[in-house]
């Protein structure tokens, strides 16, 4: 049966979309020699100009498969995110010379709209929130978002197309790691391979054929022998010789490089699911953390529908620290998202609310616990801050209890 075939079938406008972006990846596959690396084949899946699933017209983000979304965020989920958010933010902001929000992947712009109206709350607006968004249609997405929930404020946004050589303030990213192209390695039988795409009409594939298409399917898994010496330094740490699927991450860590070289002062807070290094590659993690998301449905294809699902992995939250650390920054905490926000003060917040005005407060309620439960995206998530010339400030409030950055 069709991997896909117990998921919603997308309208015929989107799989003729899928297909044009299916025709492209398979040209490149082609012109590589009829090998690719994951981490190619999730870029053109994703950022594909006007196909990947970032840059095209997918919904994306939503509450339920009804409004053709496939995932939710904090940011969309409740609004007390973003106020949580600005309560960290807000003495950072206040600190000469530090007055500037720098966004990476601003989604929607519900967190920059969410974040602009509780930071004027605190009295703390940033002269400048600049916005470094990859896709087209997304940053079209986030000027309407802020016209509607945040005209007066709007004017204050700008979109850069290329990074600052230099910032002093705070940046903010949520969920942008996890969306950044991975490369596979499978570990068998002590042998280590690299996992691939190839074109599943091809007659012989460039490596062991890692998994059969599956019908529907234009693209299949590849192994191919790795020498000893290309193997990703994060590899070589993983213990015992058990067979494991797993990734690796030079593109967030090659991100992380860069921002900290553009950091000259401030703090940057990273949100994503993820764990530290030793959690990641444990062996009871053998299957790895690639995932995709197609209308609220979870399922580990990335060659269904591409350019029409989410292909994400997890983050290494200890490469993202080594790599912040080789340009110099500190790391000032990293906690699951759950503490971070609890010690930053969301309880108080809600808590501001009147419990008898059920009609807000219930619904309120019920989104806070989202972002605290255990079970759903309190432990999972984590919070890193990373930080340079702010020596003499006092500890970051959300990481006041519970900082885990000995883990990294
Ligand atoms: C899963 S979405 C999260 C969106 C939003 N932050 C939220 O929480 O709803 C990932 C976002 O990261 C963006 N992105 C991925 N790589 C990026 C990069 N290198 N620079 C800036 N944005 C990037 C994508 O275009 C997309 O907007």
């Amino acid at each position: 049966m069709h991997k896909g075939a117990s998921l919603p079938l997308p309208p015929a406008d989107a799989l003729s979309a899928s297909a044009t972006l299916g025709a492209h990846i398979a040209q490149a596959i082609d012109e590589a020699g009829g090998w690719l690396g994951f981490d190619r084949y999730m870029a053109l899946a994703l950022y594909a100009p006007g196909l990947g699933y970032y840059s095209g017209g997918a919904a994306k983000f939503g509450r339920d498969a009804r409004d053709g979304s496939d995932f939710i965020t904090a940011p969309e989920l409740s609004p007390f995110f973003a106020r949580t958010l600005a309560r960290q933010f807000a003495p950072l902001l206040a600190r000469p010379g530090l007055a500037q929000l720098l966004e990476f992947g601003a989604g929607t712009g519900r967190l920059a709209a969410d974040l602009l109206l509780a930071l004027e709350q605190e009295g703390q607006l940033p002269a400048r929130y600049a916005i470094v968004e990859l896709s087209g249609e997304l940053r079209a997405r986030q000027q309407a978002t802020l016209a509607e929930r945040a005209p007066h404020l709007a004017a204050r946004v700008a979109w850069l197309d290329t990074l600052p050589e230099r910032f002093e303030g705070v940046i903010v990213g949520n969920e942008v790691l996890d969306a950044m192209p991975v490369r596979l390695f499978a570990r068998s039988h002590g042998r280590w391979l690299e996992r691939g795409v190839v074109r599943a009409d091809a007659e012989d594939g460039a490596g062991d054929r890692a998994e059969t298409a599956q019908g529907g399917n234009a693209f299949a898994f590849s192994d191919r022998p790795l020498p000893a010496d290309d193997l990703p330094e994060a590899l070589h740490a993983i213990p015992g010789d058990h067979d494991i699927v797993t990734e690796t991450h030079a593109e967030a860590e090659g991100f992380m490089r860069a921002v900290g070289a553009m950091l000259a002062r401030g703090a940057a807070f990273f949100i994503d699911y993820g764990f530290p290094g030793a959690e990641y590659y444990h062996p009871q993690r053998a299957g790895g953390t690639l995932m995709c998301h197609y209308r609220h449905h979870a399922h580990p294809d990335p060659f269904l529908y591409p350019g029409l699902q989410d292909i994400t992995a997890h983050v290494n939250f200890s490469g993202i620290a080594h790599a912040a650390a080789d340009t110099g920054l500190t790391v000032a905490g990293f906690a699951s998202q759950a503490r971070f926000l609890m010690n930053a003060g969301i309880t108080d917040l809600l808590m501001a609310l009147d419990p008898n005005d059920t009609h807000s407060f219930l619904p309120a309620a019920n989104a806070v616990q989202k972002l605290l439960s255990e079970a759903e995206m309190g432990e999972l998530f984590k919070v890193i801050a990373l930080t340079r010339g702010l020596d003499d400030a006092l500890p970051l409030a959300g990481f006041a209890r519970a900082d885990r950055s000995h883990a990294l």
